[in-house]
């Protein structure tokens, strides 16, 4: 199955591409699940459709998906409260976890808080339908950028929250030896709790997978203006940074060119010119990726049929909509004595990485934005002995030394 999420800025048109490309996949006889996480709600409003809500009860059925047209199938997400009542029995749990090695109860109550549960509603819906969904594609029209890169960074983050609150209970998942928890003194979960938590790790696992598989990619929407292409760029680093595989770069919202008998020359020739400007920088920053212009209509592209000229007005780099994203993944090669970690991290520069090793994790920082990566074994019982930004991509040397080889190995 092929998932497509875009993302960019507030305003910049996520939900008109990312509904326009539904369309034309949907009339290209691709069977097309377009999906909202945004809270913002306009999916329907640019179908044209009316996306109901789930009644606001705990009970209500989850959210429906609407037939557009033949083929092409919409959902507007809702309701958070069902994801929050199910944590809350984790959450009780961990809370008398936290409680009897005497972490304070207001510092225990905010590290068990859950990160974003409309965030988690989007990505267990997105499981469930690539999953047991009838589709060849789901396109997801996702919450602003800041919310994007929370919603994509969540299950990892979550799954090391999960981990690092309960070490004795991950391994008794593992292995179910309750023993080993009563050894450790720690309140065993009733058995209802341990099957929440053996759910929670596994979705976490499985949305985590589907997210960097390799027919999911993030196409990253933008307006060729200076704060908008900045913001994009930074965005393109942290979507690497958080693995994901970003495949074309969709400027919207371009003005064509001045014709003959146009009154406004003066008015439009100065958007031209400001906007060439901005397609050039467009293209310094993120070639070689794919980049699609998509025309300023001078109306509301609203409704199927206006959304798929839109999409046939494009121009520029179209890839055909279900041919796989390049991977760039985290790769692990020896090189030497030793061995060499590569991430691939576009327009960063060695100033703005900061690395910290800690056990058996690395932790990447760039800007604001952190990724706690799991070494895998080889590299555990290395030590780290530099690292570099070169070609866009982060290198970091490791080398083995017997001081930090794990104990129990
Ligand atoms: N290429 C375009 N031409 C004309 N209007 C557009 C275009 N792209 C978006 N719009 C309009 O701009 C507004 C914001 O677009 P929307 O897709 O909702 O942005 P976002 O999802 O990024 O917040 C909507 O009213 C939409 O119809
Ligand atoms: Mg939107």
């Amino acid at each position: 199955m092929r998932v497509i999420l875009f993302t960019g800025k507030g305003g910049v048109g996520k939900t008109t591409t990312a509904a326009a490309t539904a369309v034309q996949a949907a009339r290209q006889g691709i069977k097309t699940l377009v999906m909202s996480t945004d809270a913002a709600h306009s999916l329907g409003d640019a179908l044209g459709v009316v996306l109901s809500l789930a009644a606001d009860h705990p009970d209500a059925p989850v959210d429906p998906v609407v037939e557009v047209e033949p083929g092409l199938y919409a959902l507007q997400l809702s309701a958070a409260h069902n994801v929050r009542r199910s944590w809350r029995s984790v959450q009780d749990y961990l809370l008398t976890v936290l409680n009897s090695v005497g972490v304070d109860p207001i510092v225990a109550e905010e590290m068990t808080e859950l990160p974003g549960a409309d965030e988690i509603v989007a990505l267990l819906e997105l499981r469930a339908q690539v999953e047991s969904g009838p589709w060849d594609l789901v396109i997801v029209d996702c919450a602003p950028t800041a919310e994007t890169l929370r919603l994509l960074a969540l299950p990892e983050a979550l799954a090391w929250h999960l981990d690092r609150l309960m070490p004795a209970q991950r391994g008794l998942l593992r292995r179910l030896r309750p023993a080993a928890a009563a050894a450790a003194g720690l309140p065993m979960p009733e058995l209802q709790v341990m099957e929440s938590l053996v759910r929670w790790r596994e979705a976490l696992q499985d949305i985590r997978s589907i997210l960097t598989a390799e027919g999911t990619s993030v196409r990253l929407v933008l307006t060729p203006e200076r704060v908008v292409i900045a913001e994009s760029r930074r965005t393109l680093t942290s979507l690497r940074l958080y693995g994901f595989a970003v495949d074309q770069v969709m400027v919207n919202r371009v003005f064509p060119q001045p014709d003959e008998e146009s009154t406004d020359t003066a008015w439009l020739a100065g958007w031209n010119q400001a906007q060439q400007r901005g397609l050039s920088e467009v293209r310094h920053s993120f070639e070689p990726l794919p980049i699609v212009i998509t025309p300023y209509l001078p109306h509301e592209p609203v409704g199927a049929d206006a959304l798929a000229a839109l999409a046939q007005a494009r121009t520029g780099e179209i890839r055909d909509v279900l041919t796989l994203a390049p991977v760039l993944a985290m790769t692990v090669q020896p090189d030497d004595d030793g061995y060499l970690l590569t991430l691939p991290l576009p327009l960063v520069t060695a100033a703005q990485v900061d690395l910290k090793r800690r056990g058996d994790e690395l932790l990447v920082a760039v800007g604001n934005h952190r990724r706690v990566l799991s070494l895998p074994s080889v590299l555990r019982r290395c030590i780290v002995m530099g690292a570099t930004v070169r070609g866009a991509t982060l290198r970091v040397r490791f080398m083995p030394d017997e001081r930090v080889w794990p104990a129990d190995d």
